[in-house]
């Protein structure tokens, strides 16, 4: 038997795939190969890491030593210095941001201390287009568990008592969902798993289907099991290649070992699974609309009810799970559904996988318990503020959430915790702000997202969104009235109440809790014509601080001479005048001038 004496996991996730790692391995596999170190030390390619920002990443075992940014001209000295003489390459590990200090150890970065990764316990770790490494580390174990011990009342009320909710956004009780299709009467029901995942700035899904995919295959079929249903289907966006041709090679591979098929485990039970990609519209991650794009028609939503449950793809009940909430299953079957009930709060039970974005030094995706607080994720994770900024504000989950300020950031994470807060779990996408971020710009980025994927098929998503975009646009240009934040607020409560779908009666959240915690921002915007963030590029103006000294410096770089003042004593700029070229900000000695 040939003895393997290191692993060298190479991340071939999407992030690292585009910082090299392909021609990193390739590399890697030429070195070993020349230094005749090809047999003893095996070369493995794994999925997302989460912190892919620091990729092409590539980890070492057994001692787990954590390689970040490597590109292929390191490998001849990582595989001389390490992997021939066992010595650490000092220069490749990853430096803490606040300390500098190296961390040699994939456990002892800080990005992973406090994670709990449940749903991403094997991304990173297993081969993903290896159906036998899944299954190694107890894949496909909870779907035998069902099938040869457990009838689908049990398995349902497993699901309902695990507390699990749908990861997708809504956070409806998962069981209770299973429960309705299964007692929901029809001679055909369907399996969906919402792979769309259209919210700028999230990719947990993509990264469970890249690098996990059985996982998800597996919850789909105790729910198949679960519900009486013998055909699934997995709707992604064509935007993700990578998780679609890993999706592919795994459902073949279950096919091949009977894991989908005919009579699975030889339990009579029948279920197969097939892929539609999406077109990559926002709202046909809305269920009535994916359905529909399933069917071959335009992906718009319809009423409800009928919820899916009682009609849902072909007029048949569906059940349809988030990719996140179907990757939770299979650890809830085979651990039980009170250990999992034992992790989060009371009523959001398990982890959630937290995409970070924005001002944030260490950007990635962080799968934690429910109950965490903000604080924890944004510094103890996510290392805090880049550049020595001031946290100002993480907005949660995404175009339908909202923000929450600095006094909220020991708020324990959960859905309702988050509502109550005018915010909303959504997919967990969390972008962070710093001082230098407008909130009422940030609010137009975000209805400006809604507004332009808007279906169109009612009247106060399709013209209120525009409509308030007039407004916060012109609030941003200095031509805001003083009615304009009372108008915002009763069309947010007016297309909130009247819209159709989800899309419109959420676009409004950012707006409503920029308006609750930035309300003094709106109104600088509006009465003073400035924007305190100086983010704004028609409010921006340039000011004089009390630091200066008098230099005169100032006076002589400004192009249009609007800097007036005596040697010796605070100058001032005439904002009449000056073109806001920055050209005296930058050659100010003092960093008197400021931006705002
Ligand atoms: C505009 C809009 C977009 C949505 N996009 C997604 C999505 O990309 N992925 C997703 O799982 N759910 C999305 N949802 C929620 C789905 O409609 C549905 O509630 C979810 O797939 C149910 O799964 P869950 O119970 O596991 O959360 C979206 C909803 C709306 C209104
Ligand atoms: S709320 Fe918006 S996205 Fe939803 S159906 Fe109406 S127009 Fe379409
Ligand atoms: S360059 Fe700076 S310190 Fe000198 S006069 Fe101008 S603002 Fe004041
Ligand atoms: S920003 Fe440009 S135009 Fe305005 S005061 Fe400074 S140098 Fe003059
Ligand atoms: S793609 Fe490599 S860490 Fe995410």
């Amino acid at each position: 038997m040939q003895h393997v004496r290191a692993h060298v996991l190479i991340c071939a996730g999407t992030g690292c795939t585009a910082s090299g790692a392909a021609k990193v391995e390739a590399a890697l596999r030429e070195e070993l190969a020349k230094k005749g170190l090809d047999k003893e030390i095996m070369v493995v390619e794994t999925g997302c890491h989460g912190f892919c920002e620091m990729g092409p990443l590539v980890i070492v075992y057994p001692e787990g030593t954590f390689y970040v940014r490597v590109q292929p001209e390191d490998v001849p000295e990582l595989v001389e210095s390490h992997l021939y003489k066992g010595r650490i390459v000092q220069r490749l590990l990853y430096k803490e941001p606040v300390t500098h200090e190296s961390i040699p150890n994939y456990n002892e970065l800080s990005f992973y201390k406090k994670q709990m990764r449940m749903v991403l316990a094997n991304c990173g770790h297993i081969n993903p287009e290896i159906i036998e490494e899944y299954i190694a580390v107890g894949g496909y174990e909870a779907l035998g568990k069902a099938l040869t011990t457990m009838t689908p009342e049990q398995v349902v009320d497993e699901m309902k008592k695990s507390g699990l909710r749908g990861r997708g956004g809504g956070g409806f009780p998962t069981g209770m969902k299973w429960d309705f299709t299964r007692k929901a009467a029809g001679d055909k029901k369907y399996v969906v798993c919402n792979a769309d995942e259209g919210d700028p700035g999230a990719f947990m899904d993509r990264s469970v289907l890249e690098g996990d995919p059985h996982r998800v295959i597996e919850g789909m079929a105790v729910c198949g099991y679960a519900i009486g249903a013998d055909e699934g289907y997995i709707y992604v966006r064509a935007e993700y290649p990578l998780a679609i041709k890993r999706l592919r090679i795994a459902i073949k591979q279950a096919e091949d070992l009977g894991l989908l098929g005919e009579n699975i485990f030889g339990s009579g039970f029948n279920f197969r699974l097939k892929i539609k990609e999406g077109a990559g519209a926002f709202v046909c991650g809305e269920e009535t609309a994916l359905l529909a794009s399933i069917e071959g028609k335009r992906g718009m939503p319809r009423p409800r009810p009928p919820f899916p449950a009682i009609s849902g793809l072909w007029g048949k009940p569906t059940n349809i799970n988030n990719v996140e909430t179907f990757a939770n299953v299979p650890q809830i079957i085979t651990k039980g559904a009170d250990w999992y009930a034992g992790i989060g709060t009371e009523k959001s039970k398990g982890t959630k996988v937290f995409a970070l974005t924005g001002r944030i030094n260490h950007t990635g995706l962080a799968e934690v318990p429910m109950g965490i607080t903000m604080r924890e994720i944004i510094f103890d994770i996510g290392g805090g503020i880049p550049g020595g900024k001031k946290f100002k504000a993480v907005q949660i989950g995404g175009p339908s959430g909202g923000c929450l300020p600095t006094e909220l950031l020991d708020l324990p994470i959960d859905y309702d915790s988050l509502i109550q807060a005018g915010a909303m779990m959504g997919s967990g996408g969390l972008v962070v702000m710093d001082e230098t971020t407008c909130m009422v710009d940030l609010a137009k980025f975000f209805l400006t997202f809604t507004q332009a994927e808007s279906c169109g098929k009612c009247t106060p998503c399709r013209e209120g969104t525009k409509r308030m975009l007039e407004i916060l646009t012109r609030i941003t240009e200095g031509e805001g009235k003083e009615t304009d934040i009372a108008l915002l607020e009763s069309m947010a409560k007016n297309i909130k109440t009247s819209a159709l779908c989800g899309l419109g009666q959420t676009a409004p959240n950012p707006v409503l809790s920029t308006l609750r915690y930035f309300r003094d921002e709106y109104e600088a915007h509006i009465k003073e014509k400035r924007c305190p963030a100086g983010a704004c590029a028609k409010l921006a103006g340039y000011q004089i601080t009390d630091a200066c000294k008098g230099c005169g410096l100032c006076t002589k770089t400004c192009p249009v001479a609007a800097i007036s003042g005596e040697i010796k004593s605070r100058h001032a700029i005439d904002q009449s005048v000056c073109i806001k070229c920055g050209a005296c900000m930058t050659k100010c000695p003092f960093k008197a001038i400021i931006k705002g």
